[in-house]
């Protein structure tokens, strides 16, 4: 089976994160922080390694706060229910996954607004095209890092400090970046960072993370905390405040180890996932039966269609010869409006470290079949 639905999650784990499975199940496998018993201390104790490590990985400010999530859509949810109130505004990209459009679109009944950036000629989205959209109820800019459907990346840094300038609050969502491009979330003045942890940061699905930074968002969910359980509401100091319930102590473990592996092989995950790239980029440029909707290939997503053929008989193609790649609109109907593929929707590669060339060689020479 050639698995190239990276995006949707990667397949193949490092070891290193197999291992911290295994240790997160039979040596610290007690209930972080509910307790005062010797295993509940030390699984709360390697929780908090873990968030140091994430913020670490993302260059957060030392007061920054890590609260884990089940994945990148609740900590986007996390972010943005918990900020916006009665009459805000927002601004949004063409390149949004639905974490963030239908959670903005629950808050009609608030008239929260949002405004959405469409890419300039070159496909970027800037901070120029940004400027003209803000209106003096502007909140919040939310920024795609990296788009699931086109690969497409956006520089965070001029919009953050214009975000600062303007006291705009600015909301990353790190989902497909997170793994290939660089987040550094002091430099770039970001107050929230959402993250999956399943894609390119190697862990397991179920968890992932919003690390916040200089601001302080309202709880959406309630329950315990392991802390003041005598207090009604919940304790106004995060994370404890943003975290009901017991938390995924395997998947937080599983994603230590997923960015041990990152931080150590960077160059060479980057490396590899462009040299993929570049093969399959190469072929799709020159046939003239390919349809490109991707032009930014450091981060292994490449987006196209066949012309005459619908994405999903080429899907299915592959499928049959197990070749494993996602068709149809990938969750962000507004980069498939822009792209004029809201019908169709595209076919989408996406590569990760552990493909083969010649697993890439494979795709090529089915498509070349049937384009
Ligand atoms: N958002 C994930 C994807 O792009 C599931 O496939």
């Amino acid at each position: 089976m050639i698995y190239l639905d990276n995006a949707a999650t990667t397949r193949k784990k490092p070891i290193r994160t197999i291992f911290e499975v295994i240790k997160a199940l039979t040596l610290f496998n007690a209930n972080p922080s509910r307790g005062s018993h010797k295993l509940s201390i030390k699984a709360g104790l390697k929780v908090l390694d873990c968030r140091e490590h994430i913020k670490k990985f993302v260059n957060a400010p030392q007061n920054a706060n890590v609260v884990y999530t089940y994945n990148c859509t609740e900590a986007i949810n996390y972010a943005l229910l918990g900020t916006l109130k009665q009459n805000d505004h927002v601004i949004i990209t063409t390149f949004e996954h639905n974490a963030v459009l239908r959670t903005i679109n629950s808050l009609k009944e608030k008239n929260v607004t949002y405004s959405v950036v469409t890419p300039n000629c070159y496909n970027n989205i800037t901070i120029e095209q940004i400027k003209p959209l803000v209106k003096p109820n502007t909140k919040l800019i939310v920024v795609n890092h990296t788009s699931n459907v086109t690969g497409t990346t956006t520089n965070l840094k001029p919009i953050g400090e214009f975000c600062k300038t303007n006291g705009i609050l600015f909301l990353v969502d790190g989902a497909q970046s997170a793994g290939h491009e660089k987040i550094d979330m002091e430099n770039y003045n970001i107050n929230f960072l959402a993250l999956a942890g399943h894609k390119g940061l190697f862990g397991t699905q179920g968890i992932g993370a919003l690390v916040i930074n200089n601001t302080e968002p309202n709880p959406i969910k309630f329950g315990g905390s392991g802390t003041e359980s005598e207090n009604p509401n919940m304790p106004n100091y995060y994370p404890d405040k943003l975290e009901a319930g017991t938390i995924n102590l395997v998947g937080i473990m599983a994603l230590d180890g997923g960015i041990s592996f990152v931080e150590k092989h960077q160059e060479k995950i980057n490396k590899k996932t462009l040299k993929l790239a570049t093969k399959l980029y190469g072929y799709l440029n020159q046939n003239k039966n390919i349809t490109l909707y991707t032009s930014c290939i450091k981060s292994g997503v490449i987006s196209f269609n066949l012309k005459n053929k619908s994405a999903s008989d080429v899907v299915n193609y592959l499928s049959e010869h197990n070749v494993c790649v996602r068709g149809g609109l990938h969750c962000a109907p507004l980069a498939h409006k822009n792209l004029k593929t809201l019908n169709t929707g595209t076919i989408r590669v996406s590569i990760s470290y552990f493909n083969k060339l010649t697993e890439i060689n494979k795709l090529i020479k089915l498509l070349k079949k049937i384009a």
